[in-house]
Parts: structure tokens; C-alpha cells; sequence
């Protein structure tokens, strides 16, 4: 098979070359932004008077009809010819002849596969940004049915205070919203247009650059064409926004299967979600949040193997660059199906309140006791003293705080008084945090309307 490049050689490509460099096998999946691409590039030679306006309607219609075969799966890909790009134009040759052979006027590969890629990734991200959302939606709609609920919170995984356990939903509510915009922030540096760049210098040709952004709803131009042909931050700074949304859905997945434990018994996952053992009969296994958990892996590393292949490229474009396509259609892809999964796992899941609530007493609220004396006069510092020896002494003792009499807490300060036990309620403590971003029921309930908001819901 003749190669669009074979004019300078004198050998055929040796198979293993051919096998080693190709990319169609994975970057096809570019082949509608490549023709969309290459519709855009044809009406701007017409404009710049490189083709005539017969030639370009010829050129266009053959490209719609390649659109269609490729959407049905007709198109033959062929390893010979490389890459989704040079697939692409073979064919048009194929079919056209020398008219095709005016396709790449005024075009590398380089500035080409820059564009495809932008052109994809402006769209996936889309995807990305309405999954997010939806999770967000989910995460809201949660917080509303548990506010009147009381969990503890937990810091070094040792039980803390006690919260509303919406204020806990509405939490991963704030990391999901911060992950979206830091997509929206991305999406500003990537919609720059990299074609008429060409390989790394520009083109010859009278190109109308702003012409060919409007057409393919690029915001900008890329602005100096060895930059743009030589870049790929926009891959690396996405790979590290899926990587962090992977971080964070690990961090939920792992709540909820902690949570789900026997031992813990907060939370009931569905059936439907989870899977049995082929030897214990009682198991029913949180697969579907290992996963979320364990997918984090590959999406840390893509990031990593393409930071490292961008380290000490020489400028501009070398052909290691090819290798951004595999880690980036592969972080996408686990992260919406790990947002898909997630957002099912938290539409399907039991809260057991009564649970949340029995584990939210005792010595969660022994910082209570310490602010009960603050209010009282004592320096913090001695009220936090008096308490941890409130804990010892019912450690010693066996008993729980809520078993604690009057008689016995007046052995340690003379300031506590019958009132002290209105405030030793799991409920009371959460509702003295009216600080605002706190977890009282009248602010969470603000945060809530806000957060709807800001949802439009
Ligand atoms: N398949 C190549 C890539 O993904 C396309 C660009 C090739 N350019 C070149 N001059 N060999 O980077």
C-alpha cells in the first residue's frame, strides 16, 4: 500500500515498523473530529483561493459520505496506513484522485492531530461536566432526606464530633463542584485552535485562521505555531483533573465500604449493586466501590506516563508525543464509568440512621463538656483538661458519658450544673455549630437552598 509520504523513500516499511508506530488501532477514535477537521480545513483553502468552490463541494461531500461509513463501521482502518489521519485521506484519494490529493495543502499531521484532539476533548469533558453534575444533584438530594440526622464524624479515623449527616453529603457536594470548575478552568486553555500551524513554522498559504476557529467552535488561535504543534499541557493538566476526581471518588467509595461493614452498619447497599463469593455463602461484596477505589491506580499513572513522556522533549513536535492517546482515552473512560457507578451506588443507598445516631454519643461529646465550662469562665485550655480527665475517670469506671451523674462531674469543676445535661445530646452539639460553613441544622439547611441553587434545582 502506497504511503501519502513514500515519495523520498526506496524501500517498502519494514512490518515490525509498521506494527511498532501505527496509532490507528486507538486514535480512530478521532475519526469524526479528524473529519470534521478536514471540512473545516477544506472551506479555508477555498476561502484562501487554494481550491475552487467545485473542488471544495466535491471534497466535502466525499468526506460526509467517509463520516457515514465510519459511523457504521463500514470503514476499513488499515495498520499500512498509520494513523487515523493518513486512513482518512488515502481514502479520499482513493476515491477522488488528484482532488483528493489537495486535502493536506497547508497542513501537517502536526498541527492536525492537535486540533482532533482539542476537538474531542472539548466534547468528552462536556460528558464529564454533566456526570459530575448529576452526582452533585444526587449528593444534594441526599443531604435533604438526612439532615434531621446525626452521624460522627470522624478524624484519624477515631470517632470526632457529631455532624448532620447531610452536612457530610454536602461536603463531597463542595469537592465535586470544585473538580467542575476546575474543568471549566481547563476548557479556557483548551479551546485554542492549533490549525495553520502546519508542522512547526506555519503555512505558506493565505489561511484565514479566525475563519476556520468559527468553524469549528474554537474560542481562540493557538498564538505561535511551534508552541502549538509541540504542546500537550492540555492532555496532562486533564489527566491530573481525572486523576484528583479519581482521588475523591476512592475517598467516598472507601467511606461507604467501611460503612457498609457489619461492624459499622451505617449504610445498606442494594443487591443489585453488589456481588456474591463463589465459596462464602453469606458474602455480599461492594465490588462495584472496590472498583471506584482501585481504578484510581490507572488513572495516577496515566497521569504519571504522560508527564514522563513530556519530560526533555526536544521542541517542537517528535513522535513520542503519540503516545498521549492511549492514557487519555483511557482516564476518560474510567471516569465515566466510575462516575456512572458512583452515582448509582448513592441512588440506591440505605441509610441507617438509628446507627449513625448510636455511634454519635459518648465521647463525641466530651468538647461539648469542654465549651459547657468555656461558657461558664474557664480558660480553654483548663475546660480541655477537665474533660480528658472526665474521660479517663469514665474509662476507668466502665460507664458512658451519658450515664454520668452530677455528684461525680462536680468532683472536677464546681461550674457544672443541672443544665449540662441538655447539652450532652449528639443533636445539641451539632446545632451549636451555627458558625457559618458549620454543621447546625439551620445552616446546613442554607447550605442546602444554596447548593439547589447553584444546581438549578
Ligand atoms: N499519529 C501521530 C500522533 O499521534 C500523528 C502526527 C504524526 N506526525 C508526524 N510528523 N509523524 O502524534
Amino acid at each position: 500500500m502506497e504511503k501519502p509520504w513514500s515519495g523520498r523513500f526506496k524501500e517498502e516499511t519494514d512490518k515490525f515498523v509498521e506494527e511498532f508506530t501505527e496509532s490507528v488501532s486507538f486514535d480512530r477514535r478521532l475519526a469524526l473530529e479528524d473529519i470534521e477537521g478536514d471540512i473545516a480545513h477544506v472551506k479555508t483553502l477555498q476561502k484562501a483561493g487554494v481550491l475552487t468552490r467545485e473542488e471544495a463541494e466535491k471534497l466535502i461531500k466525499e468526506l460526509e459520505n467517509l463520516r457515514k461509513e465510519i459511523i457504521s463501521g463500514k470503514f476499513e482502518w488499515k495498520k499500512e496506513l498509520e494513523d487515523v489521519h493518513m486512513n482518512i485521506e488515502a481514502e479520499l484519494i482513493n476515491r477522488l484522485g488528484n482532488l483528493g490529493r489537495k486535502l493536506h495543502t497547508a497542513r501537517s499531521r502536526n498541527d492536525q492531530v492537535a486540533t482532533d484532539e482539542k476537538l474531542f476533548l472539548k466534547k468528552k469533558l462536556r460528558e464529564v461536566q454533566s456526570l459530575l453534575k448529576r452526582l452533585r444533584v444526587t449528593l444534594v438530594n441526599l443531604a435533604e432526606k438526612t439532615v434531621d440526622f446525626v452521624m460522627p464524624a470522624y478524624t484519624h479515623l477515631q470517632r470526632a464530633q457529631p455532624v448532620r449527616v447531610a452536612h457530610y453529603f454536602l461536603a463531597y457536594r463542595e469537592i465535586f463542584l470544585k473538580d467542575a470548575e476546575r474543568i471549566s478552568d481547563l476548557y479556557r486553555r483548551l479551546d485554542e485552535l492549533p490549525l495553520g500551524s502546519g508542522a512547526v513554522a506555519g503555512v505558506d498559504f493565505p489561511l484565514d485562521r479566525f475563519f476556520t476557529a468559527r468553524e469549528l467552535n474554537f474560542n481562540r488561535l493557538t498564538k505561535n505555531s511551534i508552541y502549538a504543534t509541540a504542546e500537550r499541557d492540555f492532555i496532562a493538566e486533564t489527566l491530573f483533573v481525572l486523576a484528583l476526581i479519581g482521588q475523591h471518588l476512592s475517598r467516598l467509595a472507601e467511606d461507604l465500604i467501611i460503612w457498609n461493614t457489619e461492624e459499622f452498619g451505617f449504610v445498606d447497599l442494594p443487591d443489585k449493586l453488589c456481588t456474591g463469593s463463589s465459596i462464602m455463602p453469606q458474602k455480599k461484596n461492594p465490588d462495584v466501590l472496590e472498583l471506584i477505589r482501585g481504578k484510581t491506580g490507572r488513572l495516577y499513572g496515566n497521569l504519571v506516563s504522560l508527564l514522563t513522556t513530556l519530560k526533555a522533549l526536544p521542541m517542537a513536535y517528535n513522535r513520542d508525543l503519540q503516545e498521549d492517546k492511549e492514557p487519555l482515552f483511557d482516564s476518560l473512560d474510567t471516569i465515566v464509568s466510575s462516575l456512572e457507578g458512583m452515582i448509582k451506588v448513592l441512588e440506591g443507598l440505605s441509610i441507617r440512621e438509628h446507627r449513625l445516631k448510636e455511634a454519635s454519643g459518648n465521647f463525641l461529646l466530651i468538647t461539648d463538656l469542654a465549651n459547657y465550662l468555656v461558657e461558664k469562665g474557664v480558660p480553654f485550655r483548663t475546660a480541655h483538661h477537665i474533660a480528658g480527665s472526665i474521660v479517663a475517670y469514665l474509662i476507668e469506671k466502665g460507664k458512658l458519658l451519658e450515664e454520668i451523674t452530677l455528684e461525680e462531674l462536680k468532683q472536677f469543676s464546681e461550674h457544672f450544673e443541672e443544665d449540662v445535661f441538655k447539652i450532652l445530646k449528639p443533636e445539641v452539639s451539632a446545632d451549636r455549630k451555627k458558625v457559618y460553613g458549620g454543621t447546625a441544622k439551620e445552616e446546613v439547611l442554607r447550605q442546602i437552598e444554596v447548593a439547589k441553587t447553584e444546581e438549578g434545582l
